[in-house]
């Protein structure tokens, strides 16, 4: 190897570790689930996208077995060679319905999905209009595309509009969001950019990896949630959060941009299909979450629950109701050494800092799910105000 190339990655790493960003990962010797286990002890786990607690089900796991007796492991093919099965277009009929779309187009995660979907749909003639704190894959699909990026202040409609005005000059503006932003859990104004979109003949692209399956009374989405079906454009979203935590991601619009997608969008042309066994457990979870809301009753229940006990035990909570809830503490070492003494009280949640969250934003970011116990949620809310106390932040 190259010692030039090797003194340039080794300053780098040490640098990233002189400002304190560098990031552990704990290494999990259970299945994923209310409680894992790290370093032969049991934690709570309040830091998973578990939301309806899927991972690590008996019923999704003997849907996977039976999948992978009937159609095996892998296709070694992309779609359009040979890796295409029944159980691909099934799905994809189930998720744009349950979706409210014509059709769905399935990809190997959302991160893929965003990254395939901004390069084929715009050219240089265009304008992406996007929110600052939209996800990094959303970020990442944008910088492959040749349309101009004008990005707005956070969930700010005045701005929006004075970059819509901004862009009229170009074929087509496309208004891009999160549904929920995963730092913030905050619900993005879908409604008001939707009568931005109408006024300024905008079009809307939404990523809602945290709330497929959980926002709006039926668990649809973010859409749902505020009242705007069929106003959203195109959604992007992920099999790897709420829907049983693997992997996978698909977009939903009409069949036109569907098709299109399957002709132009590179990533989908270029890469294997989504394996057998995912495909037919979000099949199962898909078709159980249609017809049986207990799970996602069961999530609000715990996240209101939550919520409420932490505002009362002194913590300040933001107003927005999601299993996302972030405990702004500013500082960056307060918020680490935080989680490190909740961790040992058996309270597996995690500390963020800047550059993922603006600088002197520094938080825990816990997230509720459905299979916590109502023993849970006091054990970690127990937790939480002994370790407040003992740190002044309440
Ligand atoms: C808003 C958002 N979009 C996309 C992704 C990526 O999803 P996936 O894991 O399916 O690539 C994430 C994951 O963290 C996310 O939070």
């Amino acid at each position: 190897m190259n010692q030039d190339f090797q003194n340039i990655i080794q300053s780098e790493l040490q640098s990233i570790k002189d400002k304190g960003l560098f990031k552990h990962e704990h290494i999990i010797e259970s299945k994923q689930g209310r409680e894992i286990t790290v370093g032969g002890k049991k934690y709570l786990n309040f830091c998973s996208n578990n939301y309806l607690g899927f991972s690590g089900k008996k019923e999704l796991a003997l849907a996977g077995k039976k999948a992978l007796d009937v159609w095996g492991f892998g296709l070694s093919s992309v779609r359009f060679i040979c890796g295409t099965l029944k159980i691909h277009k099934d799905l994809e009929k189930k998720i744009a319905k349950f979706m409210g779309y014509q059709d769905a187009i399935l990809y190997s995660s959302c991160y893929d999905a965003n990254v395939g979907l901004f390069q084929t749909i715009t050219t240089i003639e265009d304008a992406l209009i996007t929110d600052e704190f939209n996800h990094a894959s959303l970020i990442d699909g944008m910088r492959l595309s040749k349309a101009e990026r004008l990005i707005y202040k956070h969930s700010d409609m005045q701005d929006l509009e004075a970059k819509l005005k901004i862009a009229q000059a170009k074929r087509f503006s496309l208004i891009v969001t999160d549904g929920v932003f995963s730092m913030e859990g905050d619900i993005a104004k879908l409604k008001e950019i939707c009568d931005l979109a109408d006024k300024y003949k905008a079009l809307v692209i939404m990523d809602d990896s945290h709330s497929t399956g959980i926002l709006g009374k039926t668990g649809r989405g973010t859409h749902e949630f505020s009242g705007v079906k069929n106003r959203v454009d195109f959604i992007t979203s992920t099999l790897g959060k709420a829907l049983g935590g693997a992997s996978g991601g698909f977009i939903v619009s009409n069949k036109m941009n569907i098709d299109f997608l399957r002709q132009r969008s590179r990533n989908y042309i270029f890469s294997n299909s989504l394996p057998p066994v995912i495909t037919a457990v979000i099949d199962y979870v898909i078709g159980y979450i249609s017809e049986n809301l207990s799970p996602h009753k069961l999530l609000w229940e715990n996240t209101r629950y939550f919520r409420a006990e932490l505002a009362k035990a002194g913590f300040e909570i933001s107003e927005t109701e999601h299993p996302i809830i972030p405990i702004i503490l500013g500082d960056a070492s307060l918020a680490k050494n935080m989680a490190k003494a909740l961790f040992k009280e058996g309270i597996y949640v995690v500390g963020f800092g800047y550059p993922v969250v603006p600088e002197n934003q520094a938080r825990i970011r816990v997230q509720i799910s459905a299979s916590h116990t109502k023993k849970d949620l006091n054990r970690a809310i127990n937790a939480f105000t002994k370790i407040g106390k003992k740190m002044k932040v309440i």
